[in-house]
C-alpha cells in the first residue's frame, strides 16, 4: 500500500460548502474547549428529556465521569417516541433489503410497533431494567428491533457479532450474566445459510445463566428447539402480551444502555458500559455534524450492527436524527460486485459509510462494477475503523464519490461512542487523515512520559477532555477500566487511546495503529492474548505468539509464530488443522494467515513475550531495544 501524502489537499467545493450544517470549525472548535459545558447543553438542548440535567458533567470521581447528571430520559425517547409527535411518524426510518433480494421498509410508526411489540415480548419472559440481553443475530430488521425494545424497557443488550464461534458467545454471556438470548435460525451470506440458532444451542450448554432463547425465522432451516427454554418470535409475536403499546421506561442519564465486548491487550474480552445520556448527545451531535443529516437523506452506514459502528452509527445517531436508513443483510459482492451500487441507484443513497477493508475489496473488481450504475445520488462518504490508503482513498473518492463527494474518515473506538476525530464537510481533505479533533475533545500526541511530541513525530494519542460519548465503565470491573485506559497517564488525567499517531504541522492528525497487542484485521478488533489462549487449547501448542503483518485487502493479517509439544512435528496439515481450530473457537475472523512454528518465543526476563521483536524481524526491520530479552 503506498504512503499517505501530506501534502495533497482536496477542498470541498463552494455547494458543499453552502449546504453544510456547520459553516465554521476554527472558532466553534475554540469555543467547545474554552467552555464545553456550554456547548454540550446547547446540543443536549436539543434533544428531549423527561427531566433536565442539574450539572452537564460531574467530574467530582474521575476517571468516572457522570454526564448530564441527574437528567432523565430514554434513548427511545428521542429515537422513537418524539418523532412520533412530527411529520417524521410516516417517514421510512428503515429500508432493508435481505441478500436474496427481499425488502422490508417500516415507517417510524411502524418502527415504533415493531419495537413496542418486542418489548412487551420481553417484559412477558421477565426481562427488567438493568438486566443484560444477549443478541446475536443476521442483519435482519429484527436485529435493530431487539435492541430498540431493550433500550425502551431499561435492560441492557450486549450484540455479539454473528462472527464470533459459540465459545466466544458463551464467554460472553456468561461474563454478563445473561439470562434471555435472541436470535435467528440463520442468516444469508454468499448465497449461502449461515446458521445461528445451532451455535446459540451450543452456546447455552457452556452457559449456566441461560433460560430463554427467542429466535425469529429468517432462512426456515431446520433448528433443535427445547420446551419451555426455546420460543419461535412469530409465535410469541401472534399472543396478546405483544400488544403494540408499551411505555418506555424513564432512565436516568447514567444508566446503562448497552455493553459491547471488545478486545485488548489481555486475554479476557471486556465489555464497555455506555449510557443513555451522554451517549445519545455525542451520537446524535456527531451524526449530524460530520454527515451533515438533511431530513430528506438516506443515510447508509454498511457496517455490522454487532460493533459499535453499527451500535451508534447505524442505530442510534441516525434515529434520534431522524434519518432514513438503509440496512442489507449480505455480502458487497453477491451475487456480482456491484450489489452495493445497485443498492445505492435502487434506493437513492445519499451517504454511504463503510471501512477501508470493504473499500479495497471492492476496487479489485475495478471501476467497470460501479460505473455501471447510477449512483449519482452520493453526496457524502465515509471510512472508518483502520487508516486508510491513499490508493482506497483516490478510488472512493474518484470512482465512487465521481470526485464531488467529501470523505470522511472518522478516528474513534468502542469506548469513545462516537467520532473523536473527523472531518466536516467543509474541512479541507489530505486523503489517509482522519483530519481534526471534533468540538469538545482536546487531543495530544505524546511521548511515555507525557510530553507532547513535535509536530511529524509519532507518538501516543491521548484526549486530555472528558467527552459526552465516553464508556462509564468496564462491566463488573471498573478497575480494568482504570488500569487499561486511565492508568498510563494517571498524573495528568488523560485518557490513553492505545494508538499511535502524528500531527503534521497543518494540525492533521494520522493514525498509524495500534500500540499495544490489539490486532485490526479488516477492520475488527481481537486481542493478541485472546488469539494465543485459544491457539493454546489444541494439544500441540506449548505457547504461540499472535501479531499483526500489513495485508493488502485485509489492512493487517494474523501472523502466528508457535511453539510444539514434543510429539509433534511441524507440516503443512498441522499448520492447516490450528487454522480451522481458530476458526472454530474464536471466529472465521481470527483465521490466521499463517503459522510459523519456532523451537522457543522470544522473551523479556520478566517472561512477557517479545511480540515487537518478532514483528521487526518478520517484516525485516531492525531489532531494537533488546535488553531486556532474556538469554
Ligand atoms: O486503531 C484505531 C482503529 O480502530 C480502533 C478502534 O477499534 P474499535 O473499538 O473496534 O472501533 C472501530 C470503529 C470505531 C482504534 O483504536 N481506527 C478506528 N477508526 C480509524 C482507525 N484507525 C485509523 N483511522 C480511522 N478512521
Amino acid at each position: 500500500m503506498a504512503a499517505n501524502d501530506e501534502k495533497t489537499l482536496f477542498t470541498p467545493s463552494q455547494e458543499v460548502v453552502d449546504q453544510a450544517n456547520v459553516k465554521e470549525y476554527d472558532q466553534q472548535y475554540a469555543f467547545s474547549l474554552e467552555q464545553p459545558e456550554v456547548f454540550w447543553a446547547e446540543q443536549a438542548a436539543q434533544l428531549s428529556w423527561y427531566r433536565e440535567w442539574d450539572k452537564v458533567l460531574d467530574k467530582s470521581n474521575p476517571p468516572f465521569f457522570n454526564w448530564f447528571q441527574g437528567g432523565r430520559t430514554n434513548i427511545i425517547l428521542n429515537a422513537i417516541d418524539r418523532h412520533l409527535l412530527s411529520a417524521t411518524r410516516n417517514k421510512l426510518a428503515v429500508i432493508w433489503e435481505g441478500e436474496p433480494g427481499d425488502t422490508r421498509t417500516f415507517s417510524y410508526h411502524a418502527l415504533n410497533r415493531e419495537v413496542s411489540q418486542f418489548a412487551n415480548i420481553l417484559k412477558s419472559m421477565g426481562v427488567k431494567k438493568g438486566d443484560v440481553v444477549t443478541i446475536y443475530m443476521p442483519q435482519i430488521p429484527e436485529q435493530l428491533f431487539a435492541m430498540l425494545a431493550c433500550a425502551k424497557i431499561g435492560a441492557a443488550h450486549s450484540v455479539v457479532y454473528g462472527g464470533f464461534s459459540h465459545e466466544a458467545l458463551a464467554d460472553r454471556i456468561n461474563d454478563a450474566n445473561s439470562r434471555v438470548v435472541i436470535t435467528a435460525d440463520g442468516g444469508y451470506r454468499r448465497g449461502k445459510v449461515v446458521e445461528m440458532k445451532s451455535v446459540v444451542n451450543k452456546a447455552m450448554e457452556l452457559s449456566p445463566t441461560m433460560e430463554i432463547c427467542i429466535t425469529v425465522k429468517r432462512t426456515g432451516i431446520e433448528v433443535y428447539m427445547e420446551n419451555d427454554r426455546d420460543y419461535w418470535y412469530h409465535d410469541l409475536k401472534s399472543l396478546p402480551i405483544a400488544s403494540n403499546k408499551c411505555e418506555t421506561e424513564v432512565m436516568d442519564s447514567s444508566d446503562m444502555l448497552f455493553l459491547l465486548y471488545t478486545s485488548g491487550s489481555t486475554g479476557r474480552p471486556k465489555a464497555l458500559v455506555h449510557t443513555h445520556g451522554g451517549y445519545s448527545v455525542y451520537t446524535a451531535t456527531t451524526h449530524r455534524m460530520v454527515f451533515d443529516i438533511k431530513p430528506e437523506d438516506r443515510y447508509w452506514c454498511a457496517a455490522d450492527p454487532g460493533w459499535i459502528t453499527g451500535h451508534s452509527y447505524i442505530v442510534y445517531g441516525p434515529l434520534i436524527n431522524g434519518s432514513t436508513i438503509m440496512l442489507y443483510e449480505g455480502a458487497p459482492n453477491h451475487p456480482y460486485p456491484d450489489r452495493w451500487w445497485k443498492i445505492v441507484e435502487k434506493y437513492g443513497i445519499n451517504i454511504l459509510y463503510t471501512s477501508p477493508t470493504a473499500i479495497r475489496g471492492l476496487m479489485r473488481f475495478g471501476d467497470s462494477w460501479p460505473n455501471r450504475n447510477d449512483i449519482s445520488s452520493l453526496r457524502l462518504l465515509g471510512s472508518v475503523g483502520e487508516p486508510i490508503n491513499a490508493e482506497a482513498w483516490n478510488w472512493f473518492h474518484k470512482v465512487v464519490g465521481r470526485g464531488n463527494c467529501p470523505i470522511m474518515d472518522t478516528w474513534w473506538q468502542t469506548e469513545t461512542g462516537g467520532f473523536v476525530i473527523a472531518p466536516l464537510p467543509i474541512t479541507p481533505l489530505k486523503p489517509g487523515s482522519a483530519t481534526k479533533p471534533f468540538f469538545g475533545n482536546e487531543l495530544a500526541i505524546v511521548d511515555d512520559a507525557g510530553n507532547e511530541v513535535a509536530a511529524g513525530e509519532e507518538g501516543t494519542l491521548v484526549i486530555k477532555t472528558p467527552w459526552p460519548g465516553m464508556a462509564k465503565s468496564v462491566f463488573n470491573d471498573p478497575q480494568r477500566f482504570i488500569s487499561t485506559y486511565w492508568e498510563k497517564y494517571s498524573k495528568q488525567g488523560w485518557y490513553h487511546t492505545g494508538d499511535s499517531a502524528k500531527k503534521d504541522e497543518d494540525g492533521y492528525y494520522w493514525i498509524i495503529g495500534r500500540n499495544d497487542d490489539v490486532i485490526k484485521v479488516s477492520g475488527y478488533r481481537l486481542g493478541s492474548a485472546e488469539i494465543e489462549g485459544v491457539m493454546a487449547r489444541h494439544p500441540a501448542i506449548v505457547e504461540s505468539a499472535a501479531i499483526a503483518l500489513p495485508h493488502h485487502l485485509k489492512g493487517n493479517a494474523i501472523h502466528i509464530t508457535a511453539v510444539l509439544r514434543n510429539n509433534y512435528k511441524p507440516s503443512k496439515e498441522l499448520e492447516l488443522e490450528l487454522m480451522l481450530h481458530m476458526e472454530e473457537h474464536l471466529g472465521k475472523i481470527a483465521r490466521p494467515e499463517a503459522i510459523q512454528f519456532a523451537e522457543l518465543l522470544p522473551k523479556t526476563r520478566s517472561g512477557k513475550i517479545m511480540r515487537r521483536l518478532l514483528k521487526s524481524r518478520a517484516m525485516g526491520l531492525p531489532d531494537g531495544d533488546l535488553s531486556t530479552m532474556e538469554e
